[in-house]
């Protein structure tokens, strides 16, 4: 009787004894909790990081035309090449921000537009280090696009305020952003 149940009770403690000597190995299949926390919302971080950041890399270069005649718009000096190149850089991580947990909006063209976000301010944030003007100025427009393509999916249409239909066609101005793909994957 003694030896019975000490055998039962052994058999019992096997299972236990597997767990113990696998459990080793093999990593416990719960998912750890991503170590970030966001702070903002999409719309705040629009409003206050990427929106601001953004008007720093667009105001930094162009022309004024008058009566007088042109007046060139560029950095100066290394502060003001500085300032451009941190926004830049502000911008480009923003785009990654945006594909972050809560805010990432499945993984179409919401992810598309988030890395032409990236990809367009990395090219700032270069075209700043090289203090080159013209660069900054070319790559602007494809910034814009990133920001306008994914504005014409994901809010506007929401709020009415381009219709959903004739005029939201996504911009086919810059060579970052794949229109096919982005309509494709709308479909
Ligand atoms: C991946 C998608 C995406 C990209 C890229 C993007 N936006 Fe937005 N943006 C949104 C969405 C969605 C909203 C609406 C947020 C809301 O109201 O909840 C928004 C709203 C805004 C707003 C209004 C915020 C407010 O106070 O209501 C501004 C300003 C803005 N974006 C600027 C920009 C600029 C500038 C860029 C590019 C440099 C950009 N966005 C890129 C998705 C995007």
């Amino acid at each position: 009787m003694k030896t019975d149940r000490l055998r039962c009770s052994l058999l019992h403690l096997l299972p236990l004894a597997f767990i113990l000597t696998t459990g080793c190995e093999t990593p416990p299949a719960v998912p750890a909790a991503p170590p970030f926390t966001p702070v903002a919302d999409v719309k705040e971080l629009m409003e206050m990081v990427i929106d601001p950041a953004a008007d720093v890399v667009w105001e930094s270069v162009g022309a004024i035309i008058t009566a007088e005649g042109t007046e060139e718009i560029f950095p100066k000096n290394d502060g003001e090449w500085a300032t451009v190149r941190n926004s830049a850089l502000v911008l480009a991580e923003s785009g990654n921000l945006l594909m972050l947990g809560e805010r990432a909006k499945g993984e179409g063209p919401w992810m598309i537009m988030s890395q032409a976000l990236v990809e367009s301010a990395r090219i700032a944030f270069e075209a700043a280090e090289a203090k080159d003007a013209d660069a900054i100025f070319m790559v602007g427009g494809d910034i814009y696009s990133a920001c306008e393509t994914c504005h014409v999916l994901y809010w506007y249409d929401e709020d009415g305020a381009i219709p959903s239909t004739g005029s939201a066609t996504p911009p086919t101005t810059t060579s970052l952003i794949l229109p096919e793909k982005v309509r494709a994957s709308t479909q």
